[in-house]
């Protein structure tokens, strides 16, 4: 078996040589090389020339034995396609100047073919595919409605979701509209991914922990299941579904879809595994936060990780959240080799 199989293997629940590891975030700006371009290019520049996006979705896979690539682009990305206007502003993160606060803001969200509004990623998909040449398999991916939705109300990042929760309890028709409207673009987002050549997919569904699973239940999982479907049609592409505090509604977000469930490091993963189920994979849970540790507990740690779940076809080692800006790159490189070392299956 050759590296470029394992991930995928590993997607389908397949025995593999070594645990395949790829990291969230893994293009970003702990590295020098991207650092680099960020001082010529906004990251909306690099997300819409497709040669940039190629080049950036390339310097991790140089620089780290990893398994797997994922476009470079950024979830939000589809809201601008809806006619939100969205800017990344340094030191605030972004913001969406005309959030969405009323039924008629709602009702004006134009939904447009991907192939026409998220040309450029699609192009880069294209683009990367041919770079990779086999060498590991490319990742696509959206952010979820839950998530998507919250930077669509908030107009940014948020605490406590209080504008978007407010609106979801006070006019429930108004975010089940939007709801609706996100589950088809994230869908058609994805499918059109899917043929451009990405050969999996991962749902970001960040901020999904603020819910109780009641709220999630009503709110949420029919839209999730719904793009996952539309996603899918019916080809079998892997598809990840990732959340972040999901220890309280990790079967729901089974129940909306996804052949691997993403967990943070709030919960342990084997038991999350368990609640999970052996009909779906696992992706996780390494605290990005202990890639700033000493290299010898970032082994001991990722040991334990793989040692829990030992023995069971299906797991993806990653990062229970995404990396981190100023995270040591030799750590990095570091926790990469042991996890292929450690988890080499020798028989
Ligand atoms: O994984 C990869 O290498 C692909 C690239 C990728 C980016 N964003 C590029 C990016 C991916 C997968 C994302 C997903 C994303 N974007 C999520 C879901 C994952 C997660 O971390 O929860 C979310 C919530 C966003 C929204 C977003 N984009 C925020 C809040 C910010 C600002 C804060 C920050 O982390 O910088 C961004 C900007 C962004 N997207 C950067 C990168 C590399 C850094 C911006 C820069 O270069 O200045």
């Amino acid at each position: 078996m050759t590296q470029a199989d394992r991930f995928l293997k590993a997607c389908r629940r397949e025995p593999v040589d070594a645990t395949p590891i790829w990291l969230m975030r893994q293009a970003g700006r702990y590295m020098a090389q991207y650092r680099a371009l960020r001082e010529r290019y906004s990251i909306l520049e690099l997300i819409k020339t497709p040669d940039l996006a190629t080049e950036v979705t390339m310097q991790p896979i140089n620089a780290f034995n990893l398994d797997a690539a994922i476009i470079f682009a950024d979830i939000l990305t589809l809201l601008e396609s809806l006619g939100l206007h969205l800017e990344f502003i340094k030191g605030d993160g972004p913001v969406i100047h005309n959030p969405l606060r009323t039924a008629a803001d709602v009702a004006a969200l134009t939904l447009r073919p991907p192939e026409e509004a998220m040309d450029f990623t699609l192009e880069a998909i294209k683009q990367v595919r041919r770079e990779l040449d086999g060498k590991v398999p490319l990742i696509g991916f959206s952010g979820a409605t839950f998530t998507l939705a919250s930077y669509a109300i908030e107009g940014g990042g948020s605490r406590n979701y209080i504008i978007a929760k407010s609106l979801m309890y006070g006019q429930p028709k108004v975010w089940h509209q939007l709801m609706e409207k996100l589950a088809e673009a994230i869908g058609f987002y994805l499918r059109a991914q899917a043929e451009a050549g990405a050969q999996a997919l991962q749902l970001f569904d960040s901020w999904v922990g603020a819910l109780s699973p009641a709220d999630y239940r009503e709110f949420v999982l029919p839209y999730s299941k719904r793009a996952i479907e539309l996603a899918r049609g019916d080809s079998d592409i892997p598809m990840i579904h990732f959340g972040t505090g999901t220890a309280g509604t990790l079967p729901l977000l089974k129940e909306a879809g996804g052949d691997i469930i993403g967990v943070d490091w709030r919960i342990d993963l084997a038991q999350a595994w368990q609640q999970l189920g052996d009909d779906v994979a696992v992706q996780g849970n390494l605290d990005p936060v202990l890639l700033f540790a000493p290299i010898p507990e970032i082994k001991k740690q990722t040991a334990r990780i793989l040692d829990s779940v030992k023995g069971k076809p299906g797991h993806i080692f990653n990062l229970g959240h995404g990396i981190l800006q100023h995270t040591p790159v030799e750590h990095v490189a570091a926790v990469v080799d042991f996890v292929h070392e450690y988890s080499q299956n020798t028989e």
